[in-house]
């Protein structure tokens, strides 16, 4: 019998997973079916990465906001907000932390951060106008506009309209898993002058310790020395997290930081 591959060293993109995958789960293929279509039209329509991810949010947040993010449920959507948030408190976030959230999708853990957060502390940014509608709505539930958190619009991850030495904590979760390396390159590049000496950058990625690969133009796997390499390239110390491995969560977690 052959031993069974382990997630880190799958390949989602390659021909025998594939058919692997839809003989054991038939009920799916019907859905990536739709996916690719999708894949190929938004591909051939978009300008560039962000253009494409930004319409694929825009067709997932109409259908549901916390499964666009990635909580099919919102049992689920409350968890994975509350893993994000008590994970970082416990490793470093105060109340008087100025933080920054990319990808803050509907606020899954960023309303989390604006309530523990001092008033003002709390600034959000995605590529989808879709889901920061969303995020909105969030905060109007939780009831946290006096907190004043801000919520803005990005059309890249250039951070110019950012001021430097500013943010103590910079935070993305569940976003370079949906980035190709031009746009994390480009995110490492700029997010150093953002942020204050010392201060650091926690991102989680989808991992494999096999050929770097994506699916679709929706999901891309990195080998951790990829981008701890490229964290390092633009002065960052980085470091895997080794505990967060341990949590109920398929992707893993580095967290830069910029020179004291
Ligand atoms: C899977 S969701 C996660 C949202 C949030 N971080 C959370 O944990 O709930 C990914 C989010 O990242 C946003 N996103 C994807 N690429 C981005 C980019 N290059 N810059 C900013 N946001 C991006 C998407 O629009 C989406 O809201």
């Amino acid at each position: 019998m052959t031993e069974p591959v382990p997630p880190t060293r799958r390949n989602r993109a390659s021909l025998t997973y594939k058919l692997r995958y839809a003989a054991k789960n038939p009920d799916k293929i019907r859905p990536y079916l739709a996916r690719t279509a999708r894949d190929l039209k938004l591909r051939v329509t978009s300008r560039d990465h962000v253009a494409y991810y930004r319409a694929v949010m825009r067709a997932d947040a109409a259908k549901s906001p916390e499964a666009a993010v990635g909580s099919p449920t919102r049992e689920r959507w409350l968890r994975l907000g509350k893993m994000q948030f008590d994970y970082l408190v416990k490793h470093g976030l105060k109340p008087d932390d100025r933080m920054l959230e990319i990808g803050c999708g509907n606020l899954r853990a960023g309303w989390r951060f604006i309530d523990y957060l001092d008033s003002g502390n709390y600034y959000g940014i995605d590529i989808s106008p879709d889901i920061l509608l969303a995020a909105q709505d969030t905060l109007v539930r939780q009831e946290l506009a006096g907190k004043l958190p801000h919520l803005t619009l990005v059309n890249d991850l250039t951070l110019r309209f950012l001021p430097s030495d500013h943010f103590s904590v910079v935070h993305a979760h569940s976003v370079f898993s949906h980035s190709p390396l031009s746009v994390i390159d480009e995110c490492l590049a700029n997010v150093g002058r953002v942020l204050v000496p010392g201060g650091f950058f926690d991102f989680t990625f989808d991992r494999t310790e096999g050929a770097e690969h994506h699916v679709l133009r929706e999901d891309f796997y990195y080998r951790t020395e990829t981008l701890t390499s490229l964290a390092e390239r633009h002065g960052f110390t980085a470091r895997f997290m080794d505990d967060w491995e341990a949590l109920p969560h398929g992707q893993s977690k580095i967290r830069v930081t910029n020179p004291a």
